[in-house]
């Protein structure tokens, strides 16, 4: 009993000490401004976001139908964008079911179309146009992944993949942006992926249409910022997707497997909060990868001998696995 009264009153004494220091009101102004900023970014986010007209193409399935369900949830109005007109109902269907009682949210709209057919991209785009009036926020995120050997890929699977990652991405990019420029606002966001910044071994289809959007994004941002639009990349490393399933491989075939990667990938969900976040706070340039990955970017530029080594060292592993 007497000790612990007397472990109360010191640690009472403790916090007098402490409250009349200089570093009190420190603490508590640092305290302050932290919330003070988290409030700014979440009406900023509000504010950005509510009512936007946003464009998510490959909104069909994996980390497009959850930008679709985040982007809806902040009270953007969509228009949902891919290939599958049946999936994109559902999720048209299941979002407008979905009215939250804290926000105005709107029932999406939907266009469906392949990325791949430059000609059909002209015509959708203006089918995207007609669904708001314009285009507030475009988010490029459909895409296809590769597997197989250089040697053994044929050049029109090559074509193939840059046609529906870069070629896809530029058409549409290029096809909403005169509405943009004239309307001096918009926000042009696109999924590249870590392999837009590093390119590893049996992927290079891939990992030449992300390294080829990378440039055409960064490209693009320094262009159209006079005319006050934004431009993010996002680089994610592996996402518990689809994406390995729907992969194509050096003859043109469907991968159809769930790679182990992809299976420990990022839940989606997640990596579309972050994706939230950064366009409301117009992040321009985003890196969403582990520890490794983002290590190898650096070594890429400033040792690249040692990220060469790496990555020669990893072909030889995966054929070995393969062969045997
Ligand atoms: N998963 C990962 O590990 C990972 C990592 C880094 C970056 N990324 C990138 O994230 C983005 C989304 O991929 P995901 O992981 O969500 O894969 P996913 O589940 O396979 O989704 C791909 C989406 O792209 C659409 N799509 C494919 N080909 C199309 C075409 N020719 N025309 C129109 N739409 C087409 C598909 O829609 P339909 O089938 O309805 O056409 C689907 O909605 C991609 O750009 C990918 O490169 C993924």
């Amino acid at each position: 009993m007497f000790f612990q009264s007397s472990r109360r009153s010191v640690s009472k004494g403790k916090l007098m000490e402490f409250t009349s220091s200089p570093f009190f009101p420190l603490v508590l102004g640092s305290i302050g401004v932290v919330a003070l900023y988290q409030l700014l970014l979440r009406v900023r986010q509000k504010t950005h976001i509510q009512d936007a007209v946003v464009v998510v193409t490959g909104a069909s399935s994996g980390l497009g139908r959850e930008c679709a369900k985040v982007f809806h949830a902040a009270g953007a109005r969509l228009v949902l964008c891919g290939r599958d007109k049946e999936r994109l109902q559902d999720l048209v269907k299941e979002l407008t079911g979905a009215a939250d009682s804290q926000r105005k949210t709107y029932p999406p709209s939907m266009v469906t179309f392949d990325l791949s057919d430059t000609e059909a991209v002209a015509s959708a785009a203006v089918e995207v146009l007609q669904c708001f009036g314009h285009v507030d926020i475009l988010i490029n995120n459909a895409g296809i992944s590769y597997r197989g050997t250089i040697l053994e890929t044929d050049v029109q699977v090559h074509k193939q993949v840059m046609d529906m990652n870069y070629f896809g991405a530029v058409a549409l990019t290029k096809a909403l942006l005169p509405s943009m420029v004239q309307r001096r606002s918009g926000h042009i966001a696109v999924v590249s992926s870590v392999q837009g910044k590093i390119a590893i071994p049996f992927r290079s289809a891939y990992a030449a249409s992300k390294h080829a959007t990378q440039a055409f994004f960064d490209c693009l941002r320094a262009e159209v910022e006079k005319f006050g639009i934004e431009v993010s990349v996002f680089s994610p490393g592996y996402i518990r997707t689809n994406l390995s399933v729907n992969a194509v491989t050096g003859n043109g075939s469907k991968y159809s497997a769930l790679d182990k990667n992809t299976a420990e990938g990022r839940d989606p969900h997640d990596i579309a909060m972050v994706m939230l976040n950064c366009v409301s706070r117009k992040k321009k340039d985003v890196l969403l990868a582990g520890v490794f990955p983002t290590l190898a970017v650096y070594f890429r530029t400033l040792c690249p001998s040692l990220f060469f080594f790496i990555m020669a060292s990893r072909a030889r592993k995966e054929q070995k696995l393969k062969d045997s």
